[in-house]
């Protein structure tokens, strides 16, 4: 039997292994030196952001807290339906902490602006936001994110954590998966 690959529904890679590493050590210093005495609490959006977030902690030369919240608003779909629903909330309550809301990538921004809102009603000392990719041409400038490990064009892309219908997940750089394969 023939079994597929997932490398075979990579269009191009846009983001190596060796990139995405640096690119994430430089923003690691840049959270400890703006957070570094605060012990942050660093949020992961679970499932996308897992791998953003795990290497985003160790390279921070800092104490931080980490805590996980689940939402969901694409299903096994390649666009988001618009609502966003949450599936796990955080363990811990954020009130007067620093919080620091990991993200995989930002395409409408109502996911952000979601969780924004939902951890702002907590009464958290302050938020920043990172997200490891921004679709900057799909969302108003109001939904910017703090920080941004890449902004990329509209392509629908997989890998390092971001999924197709739960797949492609463990590739380990950022590719545009081909159209044929979502569509
Ligand atoms: P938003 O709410 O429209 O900003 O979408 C944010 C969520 O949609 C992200 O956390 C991802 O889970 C998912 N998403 C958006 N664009 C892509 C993509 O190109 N590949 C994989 N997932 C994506
Ligand atoms: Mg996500």
């Amino acid at each position: 039997m023939l079994i597929r690959t997932p490398e075979q529904d990579i269009e191009r890679i846009l983001f190596t292994e060796k990139t995405i590493a640096a690119r994430v050590e430089q923003l690691g210093a840049e959270l400890t030196e703006k957070l570094g005495h605060e012990r942050p609490v660093l949020i992961c959006v679970l499932k996308g952001a897992s791998f953003f977030y795990i290497d985003l902690c160790r390279s921070m030369n800092c104490a931080i807290d980490m805590d996980f919240i689940s939402v969901a608003s694409y299903g096994a779909s390649a666009k988001s339906s618009g609502v966003v629903r949450l599936i796990k909330d955080l363990d811990n309550n954020i009130t007067g902490r620093h919080i620091v809301i990991v993200e995989d990538i930002i395409d409408s921004g109502l996911t952000m602006q979601y969780l924004r809102q939902l951890f702002s009603a907590r009464g958290p000392k302050s938020i920043t936001t990172v997200s490891f990719l921004d679709k900057r041409s799909r969302h108003p400038d109001s939904f910017k994110t703090d920080l941004c490990g890449f902004e990329i064009p509209d392509e629908f892309v997989v890998g390092y954590g971001l999924d197709y219908a739960n797949y492609y997940r463990n590739l380990p750089y950022i590719g545009i998966l081909k159209p044929e394969c979502y569509k």
